[in-house]
C-alpha cells in the first residue's frame, strides 16, 4: 500500500495529531486561522487522507486538485460544507463526529433560550456602559422560561438532550420532523405537529435541523408572521436556515419579541450587519460545542475514522458508508 499523506486543516493538539502522525506523512496547517483557500487546494494535490473543519469548502473544485484522496474527515455533525454527492461519485469517504458533542450542544441551545428570554446581553451591555440605573419593579423585565412551550424544528440527539433539559422547566415540548421520535415521545412527553402549529404554539422556536436544499430559507416572512409576537427564534443549527433579512424586520417591527443566534449568514457576521443594532438580538459566534472537553473528542473522533480507514477497517462514523470496500476500509 502506498504511503498515505495527511493534511490538516488547523493547529490541533499533539494529542491529535499524535494519531494521524504513524499513519503516514503528516502534512497540518499550524494556524489557528482558515487555511487559504489556495493554499488548501495546493496541499490537497498530494493529499489521501483530509482532515477539515466547516470553514474548508470540500467541493468539486477541491476533488479535482486531490486525485489521491479517499478520505475526509470533518470536524462537525454537521457537513454542508461538503459536497457529498461530488464525494460519493469519486469514492472518496466523508466522515463527521456525531454523539460526542450532543449534550454539550445541548447546554448552549438552552443557554440561547434563557439568554433571550432573560435578556442577558441587553443587560450586560448595560452594566459595562455604565448604565445600570436604580432598582425598577418593572424595569428590564423578560420572560418566563419555566411552564412555556418550546417548539423544536428537527428533533434528533441534540433536539432530545435539549427536551430533556426542558423537562426540568416544566416546558410543553412540541417538534417537527419528517418522521416520529419515538423515545421524546414515550419518554419525554414531546408533541409532533406541523411546522406551521409548531410556529404558531410556541414561545420558543430552536431551530436544530441541517442545513440542505430543503432548509435553506425556511424561516423567512410568512414563517416568523405565524409566531407570537411574545415568542423568540433560536437557532443553534446553520444561519442559512433564517432569511436574516427577514428577521432583522421581524424583531425590529415587533413581530417577535427576540432572537437568539449561535449562527448566522456569513460567519462572522460583519460588524455592520443590520442584526447588529437591535437589543432584542443576542448573538454569540459558533460556540455550541466549543468545550475544552467537547472539541478534543470531536477531533479525536475525526482522527479515529481517518486511522481505522486507512488500516482497512470500518471508519465509526461514515457519512456515505456505500463507498465502502466490503470489508469497511481504504479501497485504494
Ligand atoms: C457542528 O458540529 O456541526 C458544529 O456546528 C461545529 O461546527
Amino acid at each position: 500500500m502506498p504511503t498515505s499523506h495527511l493534511v490538516v486543516t488547523r493547529n490541533l493538539p499533539e494529542e491529535i495529531l499524535g494519531i494521524l502522525r504513524p499513519l503516514g506523512t503528516l502534512d497540518a496547517w499550524e494556524s489557528d486561522d482558515t487555511i487559504p483557500r489556495q493554499m488548501l487546494l495546493q496541499k490537497a494535490h498530494l493529499a489521501t487522507a483530509l482532515l477539515c473543519l466547516v470553514t474548508e469548502r470540500i467541493d468539486e473544485e477541491l476533488l479535482v486538485h486531490a486525485p489521491q484522496l479517499r478520505i475526509v474527515a470533518n470536524v462537525a455533525v454537521g457537513y454542508d460544507n461538503v459536497d457529498v454527492a461530488a464525494l460519493t461519485r469519486r469514492g472518496v469517504l466523508l466522515t463527521n463526529t456525531p454523539g460526542v458533542l450532543t449534550e454539550t450542544t445541548a447546554d448552549l441551545a438552552f443557554a440561547l433560550i434563557l439568554a433571550g428570554a432573560r435578556r442577558l446581553g441587553e443587560g450586560e451591555r448595560m452594566v459595562r456602559e455604565g448604565k445600570w440605573g436604580p432598582w425598577k419593579p418593572f424595569g428590564f423585565l423578560g420572560r418566563d422560561v419555566h411552564h412555556a412551550t418550546l417548539g423544536i424544528i428537527g428533533l434528533g440527539r441534540i433536539g432530545l438532550a435539549v427536551a430533556k433539559r426542558a423537562q426540568g422547566f416544566d416546558m410543553r415540548v412540541l417538534y417537527c420532523n419528517r418522521g416520529r421520535q419515538a423515545e421524546a415521545e414515550d419518554k419525554l412527553g414531546c408533541q409532533r405537529v406541523d411546522l406551521d402549529t409548531l410556529l404558531r404554539e410556541s414561545d420558543f422556536v430552536l431551530i436544530l435541523t441541517p442545513l440542505n436544499a430543503e432548509t435553506r430559507g425556511l424561516i423567512s416572512t410568512p414563517q416568523l408572521r405565524l409566531m407570537k409576537p411574545s415568542a423568540y427564534l433560536i437557532n443553534a443549527a446553520r444561519g442559512p436556515i433564517v432569511d436574516q433579512a427577514a428577521l432583522y424586520l421581524a424583531l425590529r417591527d415587533g413581530v417577535i419579541a427576540g432572537a437568539s443566534l449561535d449562527v448566522t449568514d456569513p460567519e462572522p457576521l460583519p460588524l455592520t450587519d443590520p442584526l447588529l443594532t437591535l437589543d432584542n438580538c443576542f448573538i454569540v459566534p459558533h460556540v455550541g460545542s466549543a468545550t475544552i472537553a467537547t472539541r478534543i473528542r470531536m477531533a479525536t473522533l475525526a482522527a479515529e475514522n481517518i486511522a481505522a480507514f486507512l488500516s482497512g477497517h470500518r471508519p465509526p462514523t461514515p457519512v456515505n458508508p456505500e463507498v465502502l470496500m466490503p470489508g469497511g476500509g481504504a479501497n485504494c
